[in-house]
């Protein structure tokens, strides 16, 4: 019998989960990078993969009691509203699915001392610098997007939960929306591309920001929790968009390719001319990094793993 005015030890699900598999939440079960973690972090966990349809992140309630119900050790957000266009005019959903949910997912998970790995985006940055940039930089979003994720940052933050946050750029996969799936069907379709070539950042495989993903989840939630905080999970190396369209489709002769700049190619939503994120913080602290955008490139093209 515990001796009178003793209080019980408290048994958190960090420690729960060094004997138990970790319950792993993982939302956007359909997109990109979320159909990867489904399969990269089972191993480690019981995976709960959620997509849009099961789980809508702009419903408070369905976020919070869906939270409450399964009780994961660890939440992967990979929903998001990544139409960056269309954000310019559907800002409250934006906001909803990108600010205030990944917010409600930290006050959930921080009563229930649990850890959410978040990704957010380059798009964070007006895009003026010169050299990559380091989580500390200044932010400065153009758009509704980059402003929805930056808000979706400083919600976590606020809500007290333990995170990693980690900011990636230029997704791309053999399957969704994405440059390299636009760029071979319009090659199958036309005579010449004309491709932004003055816009610069870093394109990241699904596959790979998963693995690296589930490498780090994969050390328990106790690692994750010492080393909460904001990362740049983005290959080495830059091109342009018409450096990536170039590597997707190889030196072929057809269709043509030709480099335009960016007020030749007008969209609702401006984009940073310069997006490159620094990876040291990430490599310094977890001893591994994603490989040059073009080694990713070749591995996705070629169906490596
Ligand atoms: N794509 C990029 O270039 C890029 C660049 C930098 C950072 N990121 C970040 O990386 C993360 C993953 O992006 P991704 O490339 O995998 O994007 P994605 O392929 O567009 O996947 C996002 C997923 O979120 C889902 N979603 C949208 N609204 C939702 C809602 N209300 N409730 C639940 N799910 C919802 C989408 O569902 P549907 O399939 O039904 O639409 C989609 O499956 C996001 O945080 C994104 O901001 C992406």
């Amino acid at each position: 019998m515990r001796p009178a005015g003793r209080s019980q030890p408290r048994i958190s699900i960090l420690d729960r989960v060094f004997v138990t598999r970790p319950t792993i939440l993982v939302t956007g079960a359909r997109g990109q990078i979320g159909h990867e973690l489904a399969g990269t972090l089972a191993p480690h966990g019981e995976i709960v993969a959620l997509d849009r349809a099961h789980l809508d992140l702009a419903d408070e309630q369905a976020l919070r009691s869906t939270v409450r119900s399964i009780r994961p050790a660890i939440v992967v957000n990979a929903g998001a509203y990544t139409a960056v266009d269309r954000a310019e005019a559907e800002r409250d959903l934006a906001f909803a699915v990108n600010a205030r949910a990944p917010g409600i997912l930290g006050e959930e998970l921080a009563r229930l001392g649990g850890i959410l790995v978040h990704f957010s985006t380059d798009y964070v940055f007006d895009g003026r610098a010169k050299t990559p940039y380091a989580e500390d930089a200044q932010t400065g979003p153009l758009g509704v997007y980059g402003a929805s994720k930056l808000a979706g940052e400083q919600a976590i933050a606020a809500s007290g939960c333990a995170s990693l946050v980690l900011r990636t750029s230029w997704v791309y996969a053999l399957r969704g929306h994405n440059f390299l799936l636009t760029i071979r069907r319009l090659a199958a379709e036309r005579d010449e591309l004309k491709v932004v070539a003055d816009q610069f950042g870093v394109p990241n495989w699904a596959r790979a920001i998963a693995a690296a993903t589930a490498r780090l989840v994969g050390c328990g939630p106790r690692y994750l929790a010492d080393r909460a905080g904001l990362y740049h999970l983005s290959g080495s190396g830059v091109a342009s968009w018409f450096d990536f369209a170039r590597a997707i489709l190889g030196p072929v002769d057809h269709p043509r390719l030709t480099a335009i700049a960016t007020d030749q190619y007008p969209t609702a939503a401006r984009r940073p001319a310069y997006a490159v994120l620094s990876d040291a913080r990430f490599r310094e602290t977890f001893g591994f990094a994603l490989p040059h955008w073009q080694t990713m490139l070749s591995d996705c093209l070629l169906g490596r793993e």
